[in-house]
């Protein structure tokens, strides 16, 4: 039996617009991810992968269908989930890497990657030592004091990465990381994805066009018209 960290059962999505009936977007998907596998959903434009992402994440809500993890001997239903418990499984467990980095202007690249760990509640100090490793490790400790505006969309974008890994999550859900960027940067950002593919305790789940990404990964599952 394969170790499953996440089960999605027949998630059912649909947006509602006021000029058009509802439109299906999730026609009831399901999935399961093993521990320390790295996924790859691909398909084209508009199939669905943002969408089934954002909810396996915990970041929106489908109409019907349940997302379960299974992290530090615990059972998290998104059915049972309170707003706040969500939240908490978002922060500690799953790191996000999206297509645009999402970093702070305001804060240094330093800041940008503690702030999770602050939230989580470490202290300042020890936020601080993991974020330096981190960007140690993706390469930016030289950008360290500088604002996101100030670094290069490919540093911008291993800083989200450096982010994303601060709270040691169990799952990573990356949506085309490498998706807005050159052929170097999308390289060196592939580079820093296949060590962490390496990494048994991570699990990764990503959206790609990008079939290097996808030559990564143990299973590549394609969805077409909201369905797997
Ligand atoms: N907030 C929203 N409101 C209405 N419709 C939406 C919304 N978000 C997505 N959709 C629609 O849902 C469908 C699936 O979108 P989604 O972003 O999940 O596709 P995708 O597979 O990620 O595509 P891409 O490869 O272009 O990123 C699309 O038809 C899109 O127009
Ligand atoms: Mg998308």
């Amino acid at each position: 039996m394969p170790d499953i960290l996440l089960s999605a059962r027949n998630l059912v999505k649909s947006y509602s617009l006021r000029s058009h009936n509802d439109t299906p977007v999730l026609r009831g998907v399901s999935l399961e991810v093993a521990r320390g596998e790295f996924l790859a959903l691909m398909g084209p434009s508009g199939a669905g992968k943002s969408t089934l992402l954002h909810l396996l994440g915990l970041l929106d809500a489908p109409n019907s269908g349940y997302t379960e993890f299974d992290i530090d001997k615990q059972i998290y239903d998104s059915r049972s989930l309170t707003s706040k418990s969500a939240d908490f499984v978002r922060n500690k467990h799953i790191g996000f890497i999206f297509q645009f980095h999402h970093l702070l202007p305001e804060f240094t690249v330093l800041e940008n990657v503690m702030t999770p760990a602050l939230i989580a509640g470490l202290p300042v100090s020890e936020a601080k030592s993991r974020a330096k490793e981190l960007l140690e490790s993706t390469g930016l400790s030289h950008r360290a004091e500088h604002k996101p505006a100030e670094i290069s969309g490919g540093e911008q974008q291993r800083a989200a990465i450096a982010r994303a890994l601060i709270n040691e999550p169990a799952l990573i859900i990356a949506d085309e990381p490498t998706g807005n960027l050159d052929s170097a940067n999308a390289a060196a950002i592939l580079g820093i994805i296949a060590q962490l593919r390496d990494r048994r305790d991570l699990t990764f789940i990503v959206a790609t066009h990008s079939t290097e990404v996808a030559a990564l990964a143990n299973r590549v599952v394609m969805m077409r018209d909201g369905m797997i």
